[in-house]
């Protein structure tokens, strides 16, 4: 698999910002945390991986603009690229000792994405994709799950929280869902969960009021693995509106009715 030099500058960052949020979960219990709102914490270890993020993109791509979670925006020089960055997804997860959870960056060009890269330091698992050049876990070549009928698929999702709008009507989607496939899951980590759905681990995927940052690398990945990943109304603007529906042709299609009702 031959990578792009700007995938190499990612994978490279990636790397890096890994390594130390690996020692950080391990000793989580004296990490400084602190809540951005109900249910919404962030811990020196995300701010230390988005400052490892952005110190080492930055310096290999000086131009290059950056939207980040927990810095905001930064403009750069270049108004053709921007780097879209969760240094870590699935906070919550690592608070609790939970292993799920992941670097994701995403890179635009011109508007679109061209290159994702997904890392969760404690697998060790690093999901790669570039536009048209196919998606990877590691080495291995990614292709969403063969199966054709929701019936059979395994299925996972977000659930709003405490501080999270839309209780009702997730309860209307999960109600329609739940009875029509072999299993739902909730893992936390948006971006592992579009990974997932790459790998063919999942054969699905939703979840509304996500950010960019969760989801730019993801959405590639999927795509790239030839799935499908649109919005909540079936339109290619997920990133945009925050709500996503992910699978290969034919789940993609059942789910997004079953979501929409
Ligand atoms: C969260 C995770 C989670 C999703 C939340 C996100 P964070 O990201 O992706 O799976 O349900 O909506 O905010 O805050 O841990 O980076
Ligand atoms: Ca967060
Ligand atoms: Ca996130
Ligand atoms: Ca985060």
């Amino acid at each position: 698999m031959a990578r792009s030099p700007v995938l190499n500058v990612m994978v490279q960052a990636v790397m890096k910002a890994g390594r130390g949020m690996r020692r950080d979960f391990g000793e989580v219990e004296n990490l400084q945390v602190s809540a951005k709102g109900p249910g919404d914490f962030v811990t020196a270890a995300d701010r230390k991986a988005e400052e490892t993020l952005f110190q080492e993109l930055s310096r290999v791509r000086p131009g290059y603009g950056f939207l980040m979670e927990e810095r905001g925006v930064v403009e750069g020089t270049d108004p053709d690229h921007r780097w879209i960055v969760d240094p870590l997804d699935g906070t919550t997860n690592f608070l609790h000792g939970i292993p799920m959870f992941a670097i994701s960056v995403g890179l635009e060009r011109a508007g679109q994405l061209v290159a994702g890269v997904i890392f969760n330091p404690v697998t060790d698992e690093l999901y790669t994709a570039e536009r048209g050049g196919g998606a990877f876990l590691n080495d291995r070549r990614l292709r969403v799950s063969g199966r054709r009928d929701i019936v059979d698929g395994v299925i996972a999702c977000g659930v709003p929280h405490l501080g999270r709008p839309r209780h009702d009507l997730f309860r209307e989607e999960l109600s329609r869902v739940q009875g029509r496939v072999a299993g739902v899951r909730r893992f936390g980590a948006a971006s592992l969960d579009l990974a997932y759905v790459a790998s063919g681990r999942l054969d699905g995927f939703w979840e509304r009021d996500l950010k960019p940052w969760d989801i730019a690398a993801g959405l590639l990945l999927v795509k790239e693995a030839g799935g499908f990943a649109t919005d909540a109304e079936g339109q290619d603007a997920a990133l945009a509106r925050g709500s996503v529906v992910a699978g290969n042709e034919q789940i993609h299609g059942q789910l997004l009715k079953l979501v929409k009702g």
